[in-house]
């Protein structure tokens, strides 16, 4: 009994693993192990015999298993640890909180112009922000010498001295969109081009550099009808209000005959605006049909096609929808005005779920 006990003490000390520690439960207390054989000839002995074994091979077997016990939990102690050495985490890093980072107004509300109009079925257009004389002005029926050029405060890129090509000019307006759009796709056209237009001034409605958004819509029996109901549209969605009642005034822009420019009903309480009703008219937007010359320009013929256009600015909108009241402050990258008038980060704006909630 005594060679029985250093053999499986033994064996159970120099397993490797589970599988070997197992091989050597089976083979000493396992049913047909030698210590389980050894029991069974406790019949064949004497009553005095098994006396004395009974309680031997008894302690033996519990104390094979508990060795196989102990045996095994180091075993998988073990493990555990050779695992924790390679899967660890610095529990001691700071944490990140709640994010920092928040979406500036001028891209939520340009999202959310966005999210509306694809529901009207237009597509979003680009065009670039240094652009040429001809796509700015003339081709939007703005030749040289026209008023419209002075009023606009044009940035011109500069020239070296004796370079005679006409001049490049930071866009005043997103219409040279409408030019390019035309010609990259003719009609029937519906897009909508929001970006960043430059212009030389600057004080608390005005700096040198703002956004717009461009409308436009081209198709055989395009009227101001449509345009009317589009700007409703647009402007109920955007406000999140049920009603809204435009004015539509005779106006002038070069690209569009006839023009207008839309108001809206409003009420200021307490320097709060309220969309839709009171006795105030609160100027938004310009439109019109487009200039047949206009259309030439862009490569389609007026004879056969007709459209509207609007343009709008979205830090303007921006300000009235959310009680901003200073345009400068959108571009001093203050983060304690970030925080209080940026939007969460994961909402995107739909229409389903409400724009700005
Ligand atoms: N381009 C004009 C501006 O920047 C805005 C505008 C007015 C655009 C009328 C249009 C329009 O498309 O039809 O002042």
């Amino acid at each position: 009994m005594d060679d029985l006990k250093a053999k499986y003490l033994g064996q159970i000390a120099d397993a490797a693993d589970e599988n070997a520690l197992e091989d050597i439960r089976v083979s000493a207390v396992g049913k047909k192990g030698e210590i389980s054989l050894k029991m069974r000839e406790l019949g064949k002995m004497t009553p005095e015999e098994r006396q004395v074994a009974g309680p031997a091979l008894n302690a033996l077997k519990d104390e094979v298993n508990s060795a196989l016990a102990a045996k095994k939990a180091g075993l998988a102690d073990a493990a555990l640890n050779e695992r924790l050495k390679t899967e660890w985490l610095d529990v001691t890093l700071p944490g990140r909180g709640r994010p920092a980072g928040t979406i500036h107004p001028i891209s939520q509300v340009s999202q959310e112009v966005q999210a509306l109009f694809a529901d009207l079925g237009f597509s979003v257009a680009e065009g670039p922000q240094v652009e040429d004389d001809w796509h700015n002005f003339d081709a939007l029926n703005i030749p040289a010498h026209h008023p419209a050029r002075g009023e606009m405060d044009t940035f011109y890129m500069h020239r070296a001295e004796g370079d005679n090509r006409p001049p490049h000019v930071l866009r005043t307006h997103t219409s040279p969109v409408q030019i390019r759009s035309m010609l990259d796709h003719g009609a029937p056209l519906r897009i909508i081009c929001p970006g960043r237009v430059y212009r030389a001034d600057y004080d608390q409605t005005h700096t040198p550099m703002f956004h717009q958004v461009e409308g436009l819509a081209i198709d055989k029996d395009i009227s101001m009808a449509n345009l009317k109901w589009v700007l409703e549209e647009f402007v109920k969605a955007f406000f999140e209000v049920d009603d809204v009642e435009l004015r539509f005034r005779a106006s002038h822009f070069p690209f569009t005959e006839p023009s207008a420019e839309v108001d809206i009903r409003c009420s200021w309480d307490n320097g709060q605006l309220k969309v839709g009703e009171g006795d105030d008219w609160l100027e938004i937007l310009g439109s019109g049909m487009v200039h047949p010359k206009v259309l030439e320009a862009g490569g389609i013929d007026p004879a056969d096609w007709q459209g509207f256009a609007f343009g709008v600015g979205i830090d303007r909108i921006a300000m009235l929808k959310y009680g901003i009241p200073d345009l400068r402050a959108f571009f001093d990258s203050d983060l304690r005005w970030l925080r209080n008038y940026g939007f969460a980060s994961l909402d995107q704006p739909n229409l389903a779920s409400g724009l700005s909630r």
